[in-house]
């Protein structure tokens, strides 16, 4: 929750995303305004003390207050998903330019890329700067460059004067032979736009427009490849996870990609890259001692047979995600394997009760089965945590749901 002015001077109301105009970013920018901030960034604004705090930043910097406080809110946010990128503590943001924001460690993926191909990068919606930070912390020559004159005026202020910034239409370039990054908006005014075409700039106009320039262009991480392919990109699809989650599917042109490769996942938590180059023999058989699902980004860029081969592990079904081996790839958590049952509840809790099943986990591919409800049904009573991976194995009159009870790694 953060505060927005309404048109009622002196009145504040807590709702979501405050509209900032470029005289909010000039007085914060100003000396007034930053000591303002440092008065209301030392304020403690939890939930506990936010009308209070509130209360004094008001009768302190009265309509200037709500800029403040949800600067200051901002800033917190932002420590934890731009901290690798320098002292975001005295960035400036809006609530939407801070969630549209690639996470430090994803742009710091992008500009190790950019690094190694060793050209000057051009920004071309750089919006508060921080892949022009995550550029600068490699060492790249860049500039940036947004439509949006208030987010450009915070890059500014949060880059610093030697910046090179302008404002201008990606689909107008202002440069000529810098690599273009672009990550167009996928969010207005709230809601999450799906369709390339709506993404802003369009997908399909950003991709005419630097043709014959190299490019990286940040995707939703959802989006349809074959769609993409269509609309003439023949590069690199990149895939990136991290934390455990799926952030972006990155189009990088011919010249950035790597020789041969049309798909990569990059799964930053553990340093690991798997591309559609690599060997994608892999057998399919009965599971071993443990159930592998593998990262997102893996199953995402269609390389769980590539990601098997390299761990020798294989399928438990031909078109099923699941992988299982003998050993665990280093770093990931498995599932090792106790019981396994024909997929039937009666079953199933029979098996759970016997192994004295606790806290249950469950997870479900290829089988119509919602696992909060199952779980609510199954109400195991025991002390002992344990897993259930629920999945067909074989396909038409020949499939038959089956139910691995396991032990998970960690
Ligand atoms: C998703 S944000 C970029 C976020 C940025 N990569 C970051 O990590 O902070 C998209 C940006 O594209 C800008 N934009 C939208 N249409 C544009 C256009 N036609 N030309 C240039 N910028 C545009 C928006 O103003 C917004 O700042």
């Amino acid at each position: 929750m953060v505060l927005q002015r309404d048109g009622h001077r002196g009145q504040t109301l807590l709702s979501a995303g405050l509209r900032f105009g470029g005289d909010d970013v000039s007085y914060l920018r100003s000396e007034s305004g930053a000591s303002a901030l440092a008065f209301v960034g030392g304020l403690e604004l939890t939930e506990a003390t936010r009308v209070a705090d509130v209360a004094a930043a008001r009768a302190r910097f009265g309509d200037r207050a709500p800029v403040l406080v949800e600067t200051a809110l901002l800033r917190r946010r932002a420590l934890q998903k731009l901290g690798e990128l320098g002292d975001v503590g005295n960035w400036l943001f809006t609530d939407e330019a801070l969630q549209q924001a690639t996470a430090a460690p994803v742009a710091l993926h992008r500009a190790g890329r950019l690094a190694r191909a060793g050209a000057a990068v051009h920004d071309a919606t750089c919006s508060i700067g921080t892949e022009l930070a995550a550029l600068s912390v490699v060492g790249i020559r860049a500039v940036g460059s947004d439509i949006d004159p208030v987010r450009l005026a915070m890059a500014r202020h949060n880059l610093g004067a030697a910046a090179g910034l302008c404002r201008a239409d990606a689909l107008r370039p202002v440069t000529r032979d810098a690599v273009v990054v672009a990550d167009p908006g996928r969010r207005h005014g709230g809601r999450r736009r799906l369709r390339v075409d709506d993404y802003q700039p369009g997908l399909g106009p950003l991709i005419d427009t630097y043709r014959d320039r190299e490019f990286a262009v940040k995707c939703s991480p959802g989006i349809d490849f074959e769609q993409v392919r269509r609309l003439g990109f023949g590069g690199e699809i990149e895939v990136t996870s991290y934390r455990g989650s799926v952030r972006e599917a990155c189009l990088w042109s011919g010249g950035l990609s790597g020789p041969g490769v049309r798909r990569r996942a990059s799964v930053l938590d553990r340093g690991e890259q798997i591309t559609d180059s690599d060997p994608d023999e892999c057998p399919v058989r009965p599971a071993g001692r443990w159930i592998v699902d593998p990262d997102g980004a893996v199953i995402r860029a269609g390389l769980v047979r590539h990601y098997a081969a390299r761990h020798a592990l294989w399928q438990l079904d031909p078109d099923i995600a699941y992988l299982s081996g003998d050993r665990l790839p280093p770093g990931v958590r498995g599932f090792e394997v106790l019981e396994r049952v024909a997929f039937d509840e009666r079953k199933l809790r029979r098996a759970l009760a016997a192994l004295d099943c606790g806290a249950l986990e469950i997870l479900v591919r290829g089988v119509r089965v919602d696992p909060d409800a199952l779980r609510g049904r199954l109400r195991p009573r025991g002390q002992r945590p344990l897993s259930v991976v629920i999945t067909r194995i074989g396909s038409g009159a020949a499939g038959h749901p089956t139910a691995f009870v396991c032990r998970a790694s960690r």
